[in-house]
């Protein structure tokens, strides 16, 4: 990506046609939205409930970890982008609304839909013009025929309101680009008038006029990527988000199983990925093993998937084993660790990595997270770091047995073993000498396999990494791993 960090919008291109937009929640979904939408030419208005985030918003601070989302918000006028707390007037100024707010999961695994379904009660009653409402939030199927049951409850007379399902498909930490640059836009309606009235919005994304401006944020120099508009039914649009989300969940496990043959019969899943990668049917995305998938997403959106099916009498058991592969993937990396370092109780650890994954400060569902209460648990002392997410880290665990350090580095010193537990980009590309020198014992846990066997065992290190075969330092005492252990050593 390149552009300049002194953000300065240009006069809205005479290809845009603006429209006036709310978008009701500031999460991370609408909020990119409600910015990306104003970085393309439209007129926004974000709306909250929560008037701290609010005031937060307006005083131009992001209260999410999200590459370029600040400056974007920062370079938009007050009249492209606004934030308040009054759905009643963001509703009347505008010709679309579009719902995004959180639809987290309930006990039963379904959607919590009760803020879906109170906000399209607010909407009905402040309709005073025809709307296009638009379902932006992951929600399951036939959401969309309830909001339309609803509005009707409300008061709003057929013809005054159309429903469209528009689900995002953005991945935290690579957020804003893509939005802006999104591989397909799904516009979900029966309505002809709300369909053009979309189109409009998505257009500046579509003909790749916004790619085109000089102040545009910009893909990495030679990815191209050109967005496909497709027109649905809302059922489909609601299906295809799911369908989306469990199928990039199933290829995750898919290759978490491969990864822990490939463990016994000794080959490499690192070759294997590539291998089945290369088949253009497969593709090479979403086959990095690991320690299973986490993320405010996934877990949650599986689970929703499973139980739709179960109540329309249709039921995706695939997915009961995309989710039972995925918990006993951290539970397969605990045993190699046990099995590696004996006893736990006692142990110093270092930890580099708390987030579900590299690039943001979510710690949802991190796989990192709960393989550190694991530890704890055990009896183990743990030295952490991870560059965005310590602050949420120390609300989810108070424990005297977790510290935070302030770099990479200093997490590692004295400690019995190192334990990477998520990608990011800086993991991968440590001062090999520097962390030798500083742990007590040259051993290192790759849950990201971040590094290559051969040569960490040639540094001196006993590598323990998902899906190859553990390596051990040839300067190292051959007493330490037992005969119980069930990994090669190369
Ligand atoms: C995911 C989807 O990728 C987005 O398309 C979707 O819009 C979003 O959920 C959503 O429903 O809102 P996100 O949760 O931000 O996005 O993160 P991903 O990059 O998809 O990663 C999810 C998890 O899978 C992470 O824990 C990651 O470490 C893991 N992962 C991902 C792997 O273990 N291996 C891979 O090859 C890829």
């Amino acid at each position: 990506m390149s552009k300049s960090k002194e953000v300065v919008s240009s006069a809205i291109p005479a290809s845009v046609e603006p429209v006036r937009i709310a978008v009701i929640g500031c999460g991370y979904v609408g909020l990119v939205a409600a910015v990306c939408f104003a970085e393309i030419g439209h007129s926004v208005i974000c709306i909250d409930s929560d008037a701290e985030k609010i005031e937060c918003l307006q005083q131009g601070r992001i209260p999410i970890h999200e590459p370029w989302l600040e400056e974007l918000l920062r370079s938009q006028n007050p009249t492209s982008l606004r934030f308040s707390t009054s759905l009643a007037d963001a509703v009347r100024a505008s010709q679309v609304v579009f719902i995004a707010v959180g639809t987290p999961p309930l006990e039963s695994g379904d959607a919590d839909l009760s803020y879906v379904e109170a906000v399209a009660v607010e909407i009905a009653r402040s309709i005073d013009s025809y709307k296009v409402v638009v379902e932006k939030s992951t929600v399951p199927v036939y959401t969309s025929d309830w909001i339309a049951r609803v509005l009707r409850r409300n008061g709003v007379r057929p013809g005054e309101a159309d429903i469209v399902s528009n689900p995002e498909f953005l991945r935290e930490g690579t957020a804003v680009t893509d939005f802006l640059y999104p591989d397909r836009i799904i516009i979900g309606t029966c309505s002809d008038r709300a369909f053009r009235i979309m189109e409009r919005i998505y257009r500046p994304l579509i003909d790749g006029s916004y790619s085109r401006r000089p102040s545009a944020v910009t893909l990495f120099s030679n990815e191209t990527r050109q967005a496909t508009l497709l027109r649905t039914s809302a059922k489909s649009a609601e299906l295809i988000k799911h369908a989306s989300n469990a199928f990039l969940a199933m290829k995750i496990s898919f290759i978490n199983s491969v990864a822990n043959l490939c463990e016994q019969v000794n080959a490499n899943v690192e070759e294997v990925a590539r291998g089945i990668g290369l088949d253009r049917r497969i593709g090479s995305q979403f086959l990095r093993p690991g320690l299973g998938y986490g993320g405010s997403c996934f877990p949650k959106d599986i689970k929703a998937f499973y139980s739709i099916g179960e109540q329309m009498g249709a039921e995706l058991t695939l997915l009961r084993e995309v989710e039972r592969i995925n918990e006993r993937q951290r539970d397969h990396f605990l045993r190699k660790v046990r099995s590696t370092l004996w006893n736990l109780r006692g142990k110093h650890l270092a930890v580099l990595g708390l987030a579900f994954k590299g690039g943001t400060d979510d710690i949802r569902e991190s796989p990192a997270l709960s393989l550190v209460k694991s530890l704890i648990g055990e009896g183990a002392t743990i030295t952490a770091f991870d560059p965005a997410a310590m602050a949420n880290a120390r609300r989810a665990i108070v424990s005297p047995r977790l510290e935070l350090a302030e770099s990479a580095l200093q997490a590692m010193d004295g400690a019995d073993a190192l334990l990477i537990l998520t990608d990011w980009p800086e993991f991968a590309s440590l001062d090999l000498s520097e962390v030798k020198a500083r742990l007590a014992q040259p051993i290192v846990f790759d849950g990201r396999n971040l590094y290559h066997p051969a040569v960490m065992a040639e540094r001196g290190f006993t590598y323990v990494s998902i899906g190859r075969a553990a390596v051990e330092a040839a300067t190292e005492p051959s007493e330490l791993h037992s005969a119980a252990t069930p990994y090669r050593v190369a």
